[in-house]
């Protein structure tokens, strides 16, 4: 396994480079994905169950991303949630996920998004990756989060002003604003449900808004105090991991390590130990997922 310490980042000026790629690449799939969004839009094909749905966008959104960072960067790697990913010779991967918040896109709910990273390290293997560069664009509102290794990060809607975002510091669970999600597999929602029942009770509210790119790009911006899930994908959280962290947030897996899918915590710095006693405890009380 490949440590991901042992990975060296790439330099400030070409992490800043990356940046401005997957800001370019998912801003153009942002906007094919809501002008071509056909009147009729069903499901095409579904993954885990029968509501783990792929719609005909999802696929042209990944194949527009494959096509433009090979014309951009023919080196790098890409791997993405739908079909076709290829090996690079560089030390880039990039990882994107074409509809993050699918079913909001299938339902015309505005919460969905396009997420796109840079990331070094095994993107195979838990915790031997990590981003370094990335972009989270909402076509519906026009926003583009964006953050570099080391330059931080921001938020500018459309032509607008450029805004550096930081997380919110609230520094009890009893006051935090607390996003999560659910997975598609009915034994783990069952599993994630009976956490929650241990969680809600101890914070502000819970916030369930679809997309976990966009979540964490709310714990960013703080607009969200904090965010828990268990069962995420690396294209689900590659490029809002490096938004968090470059926000000034915290984000792992609630044991000292990397997040990967057994779960993501991410959080201010005064809220996130909280947060992860909590969430890490209940998942205790609850047991094991069956399976
Ligand atoms: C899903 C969303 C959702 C999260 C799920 C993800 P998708 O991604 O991010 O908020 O709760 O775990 O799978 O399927 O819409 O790309
Ligand atoms: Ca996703």
């Amino acid at each position: 396994m490949v440590a991901q310490e042992n990975v060296n980042p790439p330099s400030p000026e070409e992490c800043r480079a990356l940046a401005d790629v997957a800001a370019t690449v998912a801003i153009e799939a942002g906007r094919l994905i809501v002008e071509e969004r056909p009147r009729d839009l069903g499901v095409a094909s579904t993954k885990s169950s029968v509501v783990d749905v792929v719609t005909v966008m999802d696929q042209r959104s990944q194949d527009l991303l494959s096509r433009r960072l090979a014309e951009l960067r023919p080196e790098d790697g890409f791997f993405g949630e739908e079909k076709g990913g290829r090996i690079g010779t560089s030390q880039i991967t990039w990882v994107v996920d074409p509809i993050d918040g699918t079913v909001n896109y299938l339902y015309d709910i505005p919460a969905f998004a396009v997420s796109v990273a840079a990331v070094v390290g095994d993107v195979t293997v838990p915790g031997a990756w990590r981003p370094v560069a990335g972009a989270v664009v909402n076509p519906s509102t026009g926003e583009c989060f964006r953050a570099q290794l080391g330059g931080g990060a921001s938020v500018q809607v459309g032509d607008g002003p450029t805004r550096e975002l930081r997380v919110a510091a609230p520094d009890r669970c009893e006051v935090a604003l607390v996003g999560t999600g659910f997975g598609y597999v009915s034994t783990r929602r069952a599993h994630q449900a009976a956490v929650l029942t241990h969680v809600l009770p101890s914070v502000r509210d819970i916030r369930r808004i679809g997309s976990a790119a966009l979540d964490l790009c709310h714990v960013a911006d703080g607009a969200l105090d904090g965010y828990y899930e268990k069962g995420l994908n690396a294209w689900d959280m590659a490029a809002g991991w490096l938004v968090v962290t470059e926000a000034g947030g915290v984000i792992g897996d609630g044991a000292g390590g990397a997040p990967t899918s057994d779960l993501v915590i991410a959080a201010g710095e005064p809220l996130h130990g909280q947060l992860a006693e909590l969430v890490v405890s209940a998942v205790r009380r609850v047991g094991p997922e069956p399976g």
